[in-house]
């Protein structure tokens, strides 16, 4: 269960999984998820096991972590069909900077590129695609000083380890 894809979910510490699922449980019936960083697919494809009435849309140019970690498209086509999931998720190989919603949020997951200007580029872009109580994450708050850095001008309703975790 979700411990046991604590080994498959390389980008999501100990207990995080779990937050998060909490988090999805809370939001209202046919919940719609934007996620900024899709990597592997995997933290998408643990929020589509949390609920079956989640749709999800996932972005990730795919230019690698540190030049050092590599995903596609494939492996996360891959993924999604292994967790039985591929209906419950869009994926589009696009950057943050070149993806416009066509449609509100009731969470967004920031995931993507880790700098200070990235971070804040994809909260103050995306914020108004959020819904009115609907929820924002970001990833790797206290880990890496870009998300850190602007995280501490907003105000949290949660933190989780290395979630942070506004409600409008
Ligand atoms: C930490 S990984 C995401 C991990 C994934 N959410 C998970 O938990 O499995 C960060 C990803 O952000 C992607 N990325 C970098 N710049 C981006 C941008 N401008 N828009 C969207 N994704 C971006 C990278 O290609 C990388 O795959």
């Amino acid at each position: 269960m979700l411990s046991d894809r604590l080994n498959t979910v390389p980008f999501l510490l100990k207990g995080e999984p779990e937050f998060l699922a909490s988090i999805i449980r809370k939001l209202p019936d046919n919940p719609t998820i934007l996620e900024i960083g899709t990597f592997r697919g995997l933290s998408a494809v643990l929020m589509a096991q949390q609920r079956k009435d989640v749709k999800i849309i996932t972005i990730d140019p795919h230019i690698g972590i540190d030049n050092t970690l590599y995903s596609n498209p494939y492996i996360v086509e891959h993924n999604f069909k292994r967790y039985s999931v591929e209906s419950q998720i869009t994926h589009l190989t696009l950057a943050s900077n070149d993806y416009y919603p066509a449609e509100k949020f009731d969470l967004l997951f920031i995931d993507g590129a880790h700098t200070k200007d990235w971070v804040s580029h994809d909260y103050y872009k995306f914020e108004p695609y959020v819904k009115k109580r609907g929820f924002i994450i970001f990833h790797d708050f206290g880990t890496h000083r870009g998300v850190t850095e602007v995280c501490a001008s907003l105000i949290h309703k949660f933190i989780c380890k290395s979630l942070f975790v506004i409600q409008k």
